[in-house]
């Protein structure tokens, strides 16, 4: 096991930002966190924005509530906080490309073409893409400040998933499938 503190000494009265180093070795011990793929959307005006996201996690079942931390300077944080809502399609094993196109900057064909991502609309307006294995669609109930990112509270309004469905995953900075059993 590697041990690093994170040390961040006081420059000039304010905390000292992270150095690059220190960054690099976060995200590393971030990247043993297992997680699954999921693309947060949502709606503004005619345009759809989306994002490859895996800071997701269920908070709370009565009622349903689920967070996400999206990053401020996001198209998709701009889309969230403008349609007060947002949809989260948890990704299928042979979903990697579009969880790839989706982490890709903003440009025209993520903006304009959404992918080109075959989607139907949720409740709340916001884009469910097909073949997911799962999907919530979220209503805000509460944002949080956190850090670089934005901690929004979802109430879940509508969700669906499929029994059979094999997830895409993500570990040490990697897509990876689950491993067959007895292959
Ligand atoms: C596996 C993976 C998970 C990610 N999870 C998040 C996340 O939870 N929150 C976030 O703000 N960005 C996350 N990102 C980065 C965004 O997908 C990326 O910044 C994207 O370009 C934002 O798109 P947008 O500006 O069009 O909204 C993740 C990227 C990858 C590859």
């Amino acid at each position: 096991m590697t041990t690093e503190r994170i040390e961040r000494a006081p420059a000039g009265g304010s905390v000292a930002p992270m150095t690059d180093e220190q960054r690099r070795w976060l995200r590393a011990m971030m990247a043993r966190f297992a997680t699954g793929v999921t693309v947060v959307a949502a709606r503004y005006g005619p345009l759809l924005a989306g994002m490859t996201a895996n800071a997701v996690a269920s908070v709370s079942i009565d009622p349903p509530l689920l967070l996400v931390a999206i990053n401020e300077s996001s198209e998709t944080h701009k889309a969230i906080v403008g349609s007060h809502s947002f949809a989260i399609s948890v990704l299928a094993g042979e979903q990697q490309a579009l969880a790839e196109c989706f982490a890709q900057p903003t440009s025209a064909a993520k903006l304009q073409r959404f992918c080109d991502a075959p989607w139907h609309e949720a409740e709340t307006g916001s884009p469910i893409l097909d073949g997911a294995i799962a999907f919530f669609d979220c209503r805000i109930t509460e944002t949080h400040p956190g850090g670089d990112h934005v901690i929004f509270i979802g109430e879940i309004v509508a969700a669906g998933y499929d029994e059979a469905g094999d997830p895409l995953l993500w570990f040490g900075s990697q897509y990876r499938r689950l491993a067959r059993e007895g292959g």
